[in-house]
C-alpha cells in the first residue's frame, strides 16, 4: 500500500484547521436563527448540556477513530470505520463520511459563494443609499428569486460560485500544510477580528444612538436569560442537537480525515477539546453577539422572532450597517461577510479533503487529479441547488445530507466504536498521547450516555409530533386518535407530508413535488455510487493481496 506521507505543519496549524473546521456559516447564520426560534434563553441550556454529552465525546472518538485509520493508511471514512469494525458492513457505514461531505459542500460552497459576492458588493458601494425593500429585493435578484420561471438562473450567482469552488479546489491541490493549513492560519485569525469588531460595535448601540431604536443588549438579554423549563421540551432538545452537529462538523467524516494526518502519539484529548471549545466561544461568543443585538437594536425582538432565518443575514444586515454612515456601513459590510466568507471557506476544505484522500487513498489519483475530480464534482452536484433553489433542491440537500446523515452516521460510527472495537481500546485509543488527562467519567459517557443520547435524536426526529408537542401527540395516540406526525419528521418528510398537490406535472410543467423527489433520488445515487466505488476499491485491494 502507498502510504500518503501528509502530515500537519505544526500543532498551531492542526488545532486552527480543525476548529476552522468548525467555525462556519453555522456559527453566524443558523445559530442566531436556532436559538430565536427556540426562545432565546430556553435554547442554551439543552444546547451545552448537548455539546457535553454528545459533542465533545463525539470529537473524541471522531479523532480517534481518524488518527487510528492514518496508522494503517486510511484518510477517509470507509477505509477507518473498516480498521476499527473489521467486517465489509462497516466499509459501507463509511460512505456516510463521503456523501455528507460531497452534498453538504455542494449546497455549503453555494452560501459561500453569495458570502463573497456580497462582499465584493459591499465594497463596491451597491448598497449604499438603498431602502430595506431594495436591499432585500437585491438578495433576491442576485439568486433570481421570485421570477416566476421554473428555474433560477443568475449567472453572477454562478459566477461567484464558480470562483468560490476553483479557490477551494486550488487551496486543496496545494496539500495539507501548503494549502489548509495557511489558508487557516490566515482566515481564522481574521475572522475574529472582523467578529470583535462587529460584536464591539453592536454591543455599544444604546437606545437612540446611530438610530437605534433599542438597546442591543436587549438582544442579549433575550438570549442569555436562562429557562429552566425548557429542559423538559423535546423540541427544543432536538434542535440544539441538531445546531451541535452541524456547527461541530461531527458525523461528517471531516474531522476523522484531519486527525488522519497526526502520527500515532500525537495527543488528541487536549486538541479535540480546542478546537471544539475554540468553536463554542466563536459559536455563543461571537454568533450570539451580531445578528440578533444589532437586529434588536433597529427592528425590535418581535420583528427578528418572525423573520429569522439564515436569509436574513444578507437581506437585512446591509441595511442596518446604513445606520452607522457610509464609511462604517461599508467596512461593516466588508468584515461581515468577510467574516462569513472565512468561516465558509475553512469548513468546505474540510469536506472537501475526505473526499481528495479517497481517492488518493483507493484509487492512487494524485493530489492535482483528485482536486480536479472534486472540483468537477461538486460543481454538477451544486447546480441543482442553483437552478431549483425555489422548487426546493437546496433544502433536499440541507435535510437529507446536512441534518438527517449526520446523526445516522454519529450514531452507527459511535457504536461500532464504544461496542464493536471495544471501550477498553477505545479509551486507550483516545488517551494516547493525551496532553490531559480526560476524566474517567467519560468513559462510560462515551459508552452509554452518548449512544442513548443519539438513539433518542434519531428517533425523535423519525417520528417528531405537529409543532413538536409530544405530550399532545402521546395523548392521541393513547385515545385511538393515532400520532400526529410533523410534516418535517423523517417519515413525514419520506411520505411528502408537507406537500398538498403531490402531482409531478401540471400542465407539462414538473411540480415542486417532482423536484423534490428527483433530488432525493440524486442524493441517493450519489450513495450508491460511492458504496459501489468502496466495493471496487476493496475489490481490487483483495486480489492484489
Ligand atoms: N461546522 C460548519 C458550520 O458550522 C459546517 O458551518
Amino acid at each position: 500500500m502507498i502510504r500518503t506521507k501528509e502530515k500537519w505543519g505544526s500543532r498551531a496549524g492542526l488545532v486552527l484547521a480543525m476548529a476552522g473546521n468548525a467555525v462556519g456559516l453555522g456559527n453566524f447564520l443558523r445559530f442566531p436563527a436556532q436559538a430565536v426560534q427556540n426562545g432565546g434563553g430556553a435554547f442554551i441550556i439543552p444546547y451545552l448540556v448537548s455539546f457535553v454529552l454528545m459533542g465533545i465525546p463525539l470529537l473524541w472518538v471522531e479523532w480517534a477513530i481518524g488518527r487510528h485509520g492514518g496508522q494503517f493508511g486510511y484518510h477517509s471514512a470507509p477505509g477507518m470505520m473498516h480498521a476499527i469494525g473489521r467486517r465489509a458492513l462497516w466499509r459501507f457505514v463509511g460512505v456516510f463520511g463521503i456523501f455528507t461531505n460531497l452534498a453538504v459542500a455542494a449546497y455549503y460552497a453555494y452560501i459561500e459563494s453569495w458570502t463573497l459576492g456580497y462582499v465584493w458588493h459591499s465594497l463596491s458601494g451597491v448598497f449604499m443609499g438603498k431602502t430595506a425593500e431594495q436591499v432585500s429585493q437585491f438578495f433576491s435578484d442576485y439568486l433570481n428569486l421570485g421570477s416566476g420561471h421554473f428555474i433560477n438562473f443568475s449567472p453572477m450567482a454562478l459566477f461567484f460560485l464558480i470562483v468560490t469552488l476553483a479557490i477551494n479546489i486550488w487551496i486543496l491541490s496545494r496539500g495539507l500544510a501548503k494549502g489548509v493549513e495557511i489558508a487557516s492560519k490566515i482566515g481564522m485569525p481574521l475572522l475574529l477580528l472582523f467578529g470583535f469588531f462587529l460584536a464591539i460595535r453592536a454591543l455599544t448601540l444604546d437606545k437612540g444612538d446611530a438610530g437605534a431604536v433599542n438597546s442591543a443588549l436587549e438582544g442579549l438579554n433575550f438570549l442569555w436569560q436562562p429557562q429552566f423549563d425548557s429542559l423538559t421540551n423535546p423540541k427544543v432538545w432536538l434542535a440544539a442537537a441538531g445546531q451541535i452537529f452541524f456547527t461541530l462538523s461531527v458525523g461528517m467524516g471531516s474531522i476523522h480525515c484531519y486527525a488522519a494526518y497526526l502520527r500515532e502519539n500525537d495527543d488528541i484529548a487536549l486538541n479535540a477539546a480546542s478546537a471544539g471549545w475554540m468553536n463554542e466561544f466563536v459559536e455563543v461568543v461571537l454568533g450570539g453577539s451580531i445578528i440578533i443585538p444589532i437586529a434588536v437594536a433597529y427592528l425590535g425582538l418581535d420583528w427578528i422572532q418572525a423573520n429569522v432565518g439564515f436569509e436574513m443575514g444578507f437581506r437585512t444586515m446591509p441595511t442596518l450597517f446604513q445606520n452607522w454612515g457610509p464609511y462604517l456601513a461599508a467596512v461593516a459590510g466588508v468584515a461581515w461577510f468577510g467574516l462569513l466568507f472565512f468561516a465558509g471557506i475553512t469548513s468546505s476544505l474540510a469536506m472537501g479533503q475526505p473526499v481528495m484522500a479517497f481517492l488518493q487513498d483507493e484509487y492512487k489519483l494524485s493530489r492535482k487529479r483528485s482536486a480536479l475530480t472534486l472540483g468537477g464534482i461538486l460543481f454538477l452536484m451544486a447546480l441543482p441547488c442553483v437552478f431549483l433553489y425555489e422548487m426546493g433542491a437546496f433544502g433536499e440537500y440541507d435535510y437529507w445530507a446536512g441534518t438527517f446523515s449526520l446523526v445516522a452516521f454519529a450514531l452507527l460510527e459511535i457504536i461500532a466504536f464504544a461496542w464493536v472495537f471495544g471501550m477498553e481500546k477505545g479509551w486507550a485509543e483516545i488517551n494516547r498521547g493525551a496532553d490531559i488527562k480526560i476524566p474517567i467519567l467519560f468513559k462510560y459517557v462515551i459508552k452509554y450516555i452518548t449512544p442513548l443520547f443519539l438513539l433518542a435524536v434519531f428517533i425523535g426526529s423519525m417520528v417528531k409530533p405537529s409543532d413538536g408537542e409530544w405530550l399532545a401527540a402521546l395523548t392521541s395516540l393513547f385515545q385511538g386518535h393515532g400520532w400526529p406526525l410533523a410534516d418535517d419528521s423523517v417519515i413525514g418528510t419520506i411520505l411528502n407530508k408537507g406537500i398538498a398537490d403531490r402531482r409531478w406535472f401540471i400542465d407539462g410543467m414538473p411540480t415542486k413535488m417532482f423536484i423534490i423527489n428527483m433530488t432525493r433520488l440524486l442524493l441517493l445515487s450519489v450513495f450508491a455510487g460511492i458504496s459501489l466505488a468502496v466495493y471496487r476499491a476493496w475489490r481490487r485491494k483483495e486480489k492484489q493481496s
